[in-house]
């Protein structure tokens, strides 16, 4: 039996972990819930953002489904933990819990339309230095500054987890995302300390790309490349990039790992465009808790519920808008739960 932290968030956060977790509970998952407060609603009331029971409980569980979270702009809710402050809830706990990589697969599903038929990307972001760090000030009333952060620690550390991970699940092709040519000694340090890892898997085929190029190719011909290996920034942007090659936000889901706990997002935002409306896909979240079992090693339930989403997007009759349906989060979910127990 697993117990799984479970983060409701901001926005659309609450509507699309309700839907993963009544997923995997109707997949017959072995695992039971914590349920824990975190983000701007939580900030309103209890006036932290990012209560101590959030680490108490992933602590004692070591795995969490999070919703995603409003981070507000200024200063309203800083988010302070044990005197460190940092720029978003979301940052704080990648940073805090040391989940050191972001894992986050791109491909197309059967039955959601996109521009290209064949993308099957794999994003591994570095999680916890570049500009993310938190080093941001300002110098003077008109002058402010970030600072850059690569370490060669950082940077060994996320291409072994790459390398491991792709070597597990078959995949030969890896391609080391960086600006070396103008950020000489940071994405410098990222690109010699990548390629130098990745040379003890000589069964892989290594290449690098300069991030801008990088974001053309993709956009033109994606099915060319197959791993990604990028420092914090570039990965950030460019996992909302792939997204949108292969059906957009509410497809394309993410682990954030560490070495003794892991949290499992999707990509998109709080939504609160959308939030609380009925109207959010939930697929993405659903998906993270997909990797969530492979993770914990319930391959049977994750199967079951990839079929079972597979079948409800192939027969279109119960999708949210943004793949072209006019199903609610409920709906969509309901009709998931209805595959599952007939499968
Ligand atoms: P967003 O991802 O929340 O929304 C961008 C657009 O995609 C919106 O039009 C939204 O309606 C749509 N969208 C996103 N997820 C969707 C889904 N599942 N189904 C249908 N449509 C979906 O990005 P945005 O607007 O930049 O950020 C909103 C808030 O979320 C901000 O406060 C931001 O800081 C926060 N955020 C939190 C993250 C996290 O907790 N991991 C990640 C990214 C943003």
């Amino acid at each position: 039996m697993h117990q799984i932290t479970l983060i409701p968030g901001d926005g659309i956060g609450p509507e699309v972990t309700r839907s993963a977790r009544e997923i995997v509970t109707a997949a017959g998952a072995n695992v039971t819930w914590e349920t824990v407060g975190a983000g701007m609603r939580t900030g309103e009331e209890c006036g932290t953002p990012l209560p101590a029971n959030v680490f108490e409980s992933i602590a004692r569980t070591r795995l969490a489904l999070k919703g995603p979270v409003q981070t507000p702009f200024g200063d309203a809710y800083p988010v302070v933990v044990e005197g460190r402050t940092h720029p978003s809830v979301t940052i704080a706990l990648r940073k805090e819990l040391k989940l050191f990589v972001n894992v986050r697969p791109a491909r197309n599903y059967p039955g959601v339309k996109s521009r290209f038929d064949n993308v099957d990307l794999l994003i591994f972001r570095e999680n916890s230095e570049d500009l993310y760090a938190g080093r941001e000030r300002m110098v003077d009333a008109d002058t402010a500054e970030a600072i850059k952060i690569i370490t060669r620690q950082g940077s060994e550390r996320v291409t072994r987890f790459a390398c491991e991970y792709m070597r597990k699940i078959g995949r030969r092709k890896l391609s080391v995302i960086h600006k070396s040519n103008v950020m000489k000694l940071t994405d410098g340090l990222f690109l010699k300390t990548a390629q130098k890892v990745a040379r003890d898997h000589p069964e892989f085929e290594v290449n690098e790309r300069v991030i801008d190029a990088l974001c053309m190719e993709l956009v033109v011909r994606p099915e060319e490349f197959d791993s990604l290996l990028l420092p914090n920034l570039y990965g950030d942007i460019v996992s909302d990039l792939a997204a949108g090659l292969v059906g957009g936000l509410g497809v394309a889901p993410g682990a954030n790992i560490g070495v003794d706990c892991a949290m499992f997002e999707a990509v998109h935002g709080a939504a609160p465009d959308i939030g609380g409306r009925d109207i959010a896909n939930p697929m993405a979240m659903i998906l993270s808790a997909v990797m969530l079992l492979r993770y914990i090693g319930d391959a049977q339930a994750a199967d079951r519920i990839e079929r079972a989403l597979t079948a409800v997007l192939l027969d279109q009759k119960h999708v949210t808008r943004d793949l072209g349906g006019s199903a609610g989060t409920r709906e969509m979910t309901a009709a998931i739960v209805d595959k599952l127990s007939k499968a």
